[in-house]
């Protein structure tokens, strides 16, 4: 799969790393790979380009909402977009949210969609059964892991629940954050990781998405903390990389305790896409400096994790 996410680019015959080595690697040496969505096509091309200029090496990722609900049209669109943009040296292409149940409790094509990603020379994908229940989030998971393994794909998977994507109220930060509800739960993660053979774990410990419905998705989203005692634990259980959603806004205190702790992936939307949306009526050129910016302000002032590409070997 590392070459065929790159047919077509000027450096498609030089073997580079697959994912699932760069996040092992970033995983043992305690650096954090950022993972940019892009709900918008015009967003890709800025974001690649604010990887390299930052010597950092990221993922760029679309989730099915973003092509239901936003700008990016279709998974085969953002690969299209990503063989004319993508850098090896720096990026490659991650499937992010496939929902088994969607954020409107809507049932999924799930595996049809996964199936598509690796056709169209997705990296990496991500199946999302958080909404079920354990034996069944493990069910669905591990199919998916069939499906992608057998392609050389490794598969993120997620336990716990990061809120943030549904359309009715949340319930107040701060009491979320103190009762710990819906935080992975640290056995869960054991059993979960040895049923289905999943590479990484998306987890849920403070962390919470950027809203996106209608009416939320321009608000600024709430400085989130991070439960680093509860990582811990999941860390020790689960023994592969973690994944943060919801990379957006975090307290910096926590985040590079957490890269220690086993963060080895952090996914990073709101970020981004609010500057496009407020400049893309106006100027599509400034919108995607905005983008540019926001990226590089994230890279360098929220996770400081410039330079990477050199630390895990892929230039
Ligand atoms: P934010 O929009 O909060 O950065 O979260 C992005 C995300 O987790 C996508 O999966």
């Amino acid at each position: 799969m590392t070459t065929s996410a790159l047919a077509g680019s000027p450096r498609s015959s030089v073997a580079v790393p697959t994912t699932a080595v760069l996040i092992q690697r970033a995983w043992r040496a305690g650096v954090v790979v950022p993972a940019f969505n892009i709900p918008y096509l015009p967003m890709l091309e800025p974001t690649v380009r604010a990887l390299r200029d930052t010597g950092t090496f990221g993922l760029i990722a679309v989730a099915r909402l973003e092509w239901m609900k936003f700008g990016a049209q279709s998974l085969e669109a953002v690969a299209e977009e990503y063989r004319r943009h993508g850098d090896p040296r720096y990026t490659r292409l991650h499937l992010d949210h496939v929902p088994v149940i969607d954020e409107d409790q809507q049932a999924v094509d799930y595996a049809d969609t996964i199936r598509r990603a690796l056709a169209a020379g997705y990296d990496s994908v991500m199946v999302d059964g958080s909404r079920l229940s354990l034996a069944e989030n493990i069910r669905c998971t591990r199919e998916i892991v069939e499906l992608a393994h057998a392609a050389g794909v490794p598969v993120e998977g997620e336990l716990g629940a990061v809120m943030g994507h549904e359309s009715g109220p949340t319930p107040p930060y701060d009491e979320l954050f103190a009762s710990g509800k819906g935080f992975t739960d640290a056995d869960e993660a054991a059993r979960f990781v040895a049923g289905t053979g999943v590479d990484w774990l998306s987890v849920a410990i403070g962390n919470i998405h950027g809203a996106i419905a209608q009416a939320t998705k321009n608000q600024p989203k709430v400085a989130a903390r991070l439960a680093l005692d509860q990582l811990e634990r999941i860390h020790a259980a689960a023994a592969v990389p973690l994944v943060l959603h919801g990379g957006s806004g975090i307290q910096r205190e926590y985040l590079q305790l957490a890269f220690k702790l086993g963060i080895a992936k952090i996914n990073v939307g709101t970020a981004t896409r609010q500057p496009f949306e407020r400049l893309v009526g106006q100027s599509l050129s400034q919108a995607q400096d905005a983008v540019y910016a926001a990226a590089v302000a994230v890279l360098r002032e929220e996770l400081g994790v410039t330079g990477t590409a050199a630390i895990l070997g892929t230039i």
